[in-house]
């Protein structure tokens, strides 16, 4: 006979039983070693020490029963095969063992299928077990290729976004070398200015690109302080008044409003994007205004426009990087980075930003932080 080790958990309050059990289980075939426990306890304890093969149970105790083992298993997360033997047990209670997980059930004046139903038990579990791995390689190896595919979309849309600026400067320098035609001064002045803006924009793209990646590697580093909306907003004052230039700025932040634990610079950055987005997204002459309101949890800052508006079903898309509808033509043109970095910012401080839009009659974006007292 070729004799298998089994290590087998015996659920049971009597010795002389589970001897019975074991010589049955010898006569099968099986080389066994077990361990005997009789309460919850002992057999958490039995669990944490060894690895085991099969669980035999008792279906009633005096301080345990099949159907709480049966739970304890369940709850530690082992799939193993789990017979029930016992001295009597009706057909009710057999049906509720089975509902309750249990793969057989044998009485202990009749032990002759027990051999061959551990058999049976021990090859199912072991096709359970290889069923899984293979479905969590395959649901692995999908996430693996999904990455692959975001990366090589990054990429592509990188090198895309950054060749355009390039083959501009490239354009006008080698224009203005060549000696064919001869360029006024004035002339050549525009092809200079066009070099030094583009490659301003370089820079803010890399700059872009490298907070985008910052955030989603989750290395974001925030200088977070106590510190005041209008501190903030003084912070980027001048940026925010150089891109409003051709537009009505308004600004109310009521006086009560009590400060925000955050990253002073990194809210002003997102004031800065969102007015950069008012702006670029509506008429010169319309009004851009910056509100801040207060609740007992959290202070909210809303940018609003008068401007195009965005429908309802893109309202979440412009949160991706990359993701432009109907850009903005000329220099003001950006990548798509914009609102992008403003989520991954507000996230890291435990925020929130969103928009409220009507096509044609303007935009609200608003992001909430939490207050000081709520955050330390
Ligand atoms: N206030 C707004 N009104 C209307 N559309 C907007 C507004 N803000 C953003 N959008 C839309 O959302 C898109 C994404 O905005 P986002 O700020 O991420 O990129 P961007 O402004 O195009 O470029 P970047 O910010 O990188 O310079 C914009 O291209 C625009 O279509
Ligand atoms: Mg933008």
């Amino acid at each position: 006979m070729h004799y298998r080790q089994l290590n087998v958990l015996l659920v049971e309050d009597s010795e002389d039983d589970a001897e019975l059990i074991v010589r049955q289980l010898e006569k099968a075939g099986f080389t066994v070693r077990y361990n005997r426990v009789d309460t919850k306890v002992a057999m958490r304890d039995a669990f944490s020490d060894r690895i085991w093969d099969a669980v035999i149970s008792d279906y009633m105790m005096p301080n345990f029963d099949a159907i709480a083992a049966l739970e304890l298993m369940k709850e530690i997360g082992l799939d193993l095969p789990f017979i029930i033997v016992s001295g009597k047990i009706g057909e009710e209670t057999a049906v509720a063992a089975m509902r309750a997980g249990a793969h057989d059930y044998l009485m202990k004046n009749n032990l002759t299928r027990l051999g061959p139903a551990l058999e049976r038990e021990l090859r199912d579990a072991r096709m359970r077990r290889e069923k899984k791995i293979a479905e969590r390689n395959a649901s692995e190896l999908q996430a693996f290729k999904n990455i692959d595919k975001l990366h090589r979309q990054f990429l592509s849309n990188v090198s895309h976004e950054l060749r355009t600026p390039l083959a501009t400067i490239k354009g006008f320098a080698t224009t203005l070398l060549s000696t064919d035609i001869v360029w006024s001064e004035g002339e050549k002045k525009d092809f200079l200015i066009t070099i030094d803006q583009e490659t301003d924009r370089l820079t803010q793209m890399i700059e872009g690109l490298m907070d985008v990646s910052r955030i989603e590697s989750g290395e974001l580093h925030l200088d977070r302080t106590i510190c005041g909306v209008r501190e903030i907003f003084d912070s980027v004052k001048n940026e925010l008044h150089r891109l409003t230039a051709a537009h009505k700025l308004k600004v109310s932040i009521p006086a009560n409003i009590l400060p925000v634990y955050a990253d002073c610079m990194r809210i002003g950055q997102v004031l800065v994007n969102l007015v950069d987005n008012a702006v670029k997204n509506s008429n010169t002459g319309t009004v851009v205004e910056i509100t801040v309101s207060q609740t007992s949890r959290c202070t909210t800052l809303s940018v609003i426009d008068r401007g195009k508006g965005i429908p309802a079903e893109l309202q979440e898309k412009i949160f991706n990087r990359f993701y432009q509808y109907s850009p903005v033509e000329g220099n003001n043109r950006g990548v798509g980075l914009g609102l992008a970095i403003c989520k991954g910012i507000i996230k890291a401080h435990g925020g929130r930003i969103w928009v409220k839009s009507e096509p044609g009659t303007g935009s609200t974006f608003n992001f909430a932080l939490p207050l000081a007292n709520h955050e330390k």
